[in-house]
């Protein structure tokens, strides 16, 4: 018997409809289009301000969009997997209230917290179950509202970040297709470049945690800034030696989506042209682990059966890494 790949067969998105703009950040912090612009390559975001609704939700519609265009159905997914920071509670999971919402009868499911790098683990986690024969329809959900753990008063962070959700089908190929060599990494070292403070059980809720603003995203950006392009290179050269390929044999790069310069950056040193780099930021900023799914879901009508595709992304953590895809099916 052939062996057995997790091939990606459908795909879907999902943004709240509330946009925030550069002009509209102008009057809450000292900021300016301009430098928001330049610096990172944002324009505007979209931001669920709905009562009573989570990251859930995003990743609920999400999901539902994904089985639509695919055309599967919600009693035959075995398997969620969420990869988030931003769950409705420290627990359950959110993926297991995603499956409830949307009435995946037979579905378990999971989160994985893994920042940025959220979608790209998770990926590659489900992959494993569909490659080892275990289950035949696997969906990985990459949901963030980031809105929930933004601090608006500082201009530093709040401009960068959005909400959204996307997810993909994952189901076996005996034709090769699908999630191939992947190297994903992490160094816990850089926990105090990015983080948030309290709300886990170093630093449990309280007045004083409020009152210091510590619930909210925490990042020392320019030193992030370094790591994640040096992180994506390196991952990504990594995979292309593993397999044997080089950047002339990939259709497209499919970075996450943390500001216009790291992507910029990341395609320069690889020596990749920018047409075929996957690039959104500009109209929904960093949606965390939604970024990929969200930037397969735009392109999805230029993508080919056959198409190699290199996923990267680097979060919080530190994490990162990158995966070699190859693409399973023609424009719908
Ligand atoms: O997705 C997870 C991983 N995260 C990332 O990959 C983010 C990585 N980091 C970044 O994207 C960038 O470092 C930032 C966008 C966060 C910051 O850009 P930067 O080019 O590194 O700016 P900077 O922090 O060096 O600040 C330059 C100047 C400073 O002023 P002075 O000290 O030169 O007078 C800042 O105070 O820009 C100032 N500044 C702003 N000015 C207007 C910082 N934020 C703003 C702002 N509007 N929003």
């Amino acid at each position: 018997m052939a062996r057995l790949t997790a091939a990606i067969t459908g795909v879907g998105g999902y943004l709240p409809p509330d946009i925030l703009t550069n002009a509209d950040l102008e009057k809450m912090v000292d900021t300016n289009d301009e430098w928001i612009t330049s610096r990172t390559g944002i324009q505007e975001r979209h931001i669920l301000k709905e009562e009573g609704k989570a990251t859930s939700d995003l990743g609920v519609e999400a999901v539902k969009d994904l089985l639509k265009k695919s055309n599967t159905s919600k009693d035959d997914i075995d398997l969620i997997i969420c990869a988030t920071v931003t769950a409705d509670r420290v627990f359950p999971d959110t993926a297991n209230n995603i499956s409830y919402k949307v009435g995946c009868s037979k579905a378990f499911g999971f989160d994985v917290n893994a920042a940025c790098s959220g979608f790209l683990y998770s990926l590659n986690i489900g992959a494993k179950f569909i490659e080892s024969g275990t289950y035949q329809k696997v969906i990985v959900v990459g949901a963030d509202m980031m809105t929930s753990i933004v601090d608006y008063q500082d201009r530093t962070t709040c401009i960068l970040f959005g909400d959204g959700a996307g997810a993909v089908l994952l189901e076996p190929s005996e034709e090769g297709f699908g999630i191939k060599n992947a190297v994903l990494k992490a160094d816990g070292s850089g926990l105090p470049f990015l983080h948030m403070k309290a709300g886990g059980s170093l630093r449990p809720p309280s007045i004083e945690t409020i009152q210091n603003r510590e619930h909210y995203a925490y990042q020392e950006g320019k030193h992030v800034f370094k790591r994640a392009v040096n992180g994506m290179v390196e991952s990504t050269k990594e995979v292309l030696k593993q397999a044997n390929l080089s950047t002339e044999d990939i259709s497209w790069v499919v970075p996450h989506q943390a500001n216009k310069r790291i992507i910029d950056s990341v395609a320069h040193m690889l020596d990749f042209p920018m047409e075929r780099v996957m690039v959104n930021i500009h109209k929904y900023g960093n949606t965390t682990a939604a970024t990929i799914p969200l930037c397969l879901n735009d392109y999805e009508n230029q993508l080919k059966k056959g198409d190699k595709l290199i996923i990267t992304a680097f979060g919080g953590g530190f994490t990162w890494g990158s995966t070699l895809v190859e693409w399973a099916y023609d424009p719908l």
